[in-house]
């Protein structure tokens, strides 16, 4: 397996709105849109393909207000079919579905993309990367769960990261520009890790909401990471 020997620098961050706070969500969206994010994501829960409830398309419309980020939507529902066409009436412009949700994968990929938006799709820790294989050349992007999805702040599981280095390398075989995203437990000490697994985008909540600091320097940060190699940082 080919490993990229330091992070690329051109990595993207995806701002998972999961742990901003809600109570000045525009705010918080407009900070980390000036601090050079290049996805906002919202994390879509229904309370039965994981325990909490959390947003849904009214919350979609309000981001979309809010920047003129693409909207990264994740759908972690059951049926998630019902789903997206008022996802995508909202103002999502990707909406990624999990495999593990989905009766007829390449049916929802299509779906999506019949709504005008891009289609990804999520993978579960456990789950086998021979679940989404045949719908690789389908997918616009493909959401490597680094932890158990339904809560942010967990930490990232390490052993995900070979999954990481052959769906990149099934990517660059069938010649996909499909982006290779990796959500879950990241910051700036797993962040290299997932990019020299071969992720194009990162996806990170705690990191850069309930950082400590400023928005603007929890996002500098993470780019600091990826821009060093992992020897050299200290
Ligand atoms: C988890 C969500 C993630 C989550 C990441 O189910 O899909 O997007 O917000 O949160 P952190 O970055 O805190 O792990
Ligand atoms: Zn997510």
């Amino acid at each position: 397996m080919e490993h990229r020997e330091t992070a690329d620098a051109t990595v993207k961050l995806a701002a998972s709105i999961l742990a901003a706070d809600f109570t000045r969500l525009g705010n918080e969206i407009e900070a980390v849109t000036a601090a050079g994010a290049d996805y906002i994501h919202i994390d879509v829960m229904d309370g039965r393909f994981v325990p909490p409830i959390t947003m849904g398309q009214m919350i979609v419309e309000a981001a979309r207000r809010s920047t003129s980020l693409p909207l990264d939507v994740h759908l972690m529902v059951s049926d998630p079919d019902r789903q997206i066409a008022p996802t995508a009436a909202a103002g999502a412009d990707m909406i990624t579905v999990h495999v593990e949700a989905s009766n007829s994968l390449d049916r929802v990929l299509d779906l999506i993309k019949a709504s005008g938006a891009k289609a990804g799709v999520a993978i579960n820790p456990a789950t086998p990367v021979a679940e989404i294989e045949s719908s690789l050349p389908s997918a616009d992007r493909v959401l490597a769960m680094t932890v158990h999805p339904g809560y942010a702040g967990q930490r990232f599981l390490h052993e995900v990261l070979p999954k990481i280095e052959k769906i990149r390398a099934l990517l660059d075989s069938i010649g996909s520009s499909a982006e290779l995203a990796v959500d879950g437990g990241v910051d700036a000490d797993t962040a290299p890790l997932a990019a020299a697994a071969g992720a194009d985008v990162l996806v990170a909540a705690t990191a850069i909401f309930k950082s400590g600091g400023s928005i603007e320097r929890a996002v500098t940060q993470l780019r600091r990471s990826l821009a060093v190699p992992s020897t050299a940082r200290g």
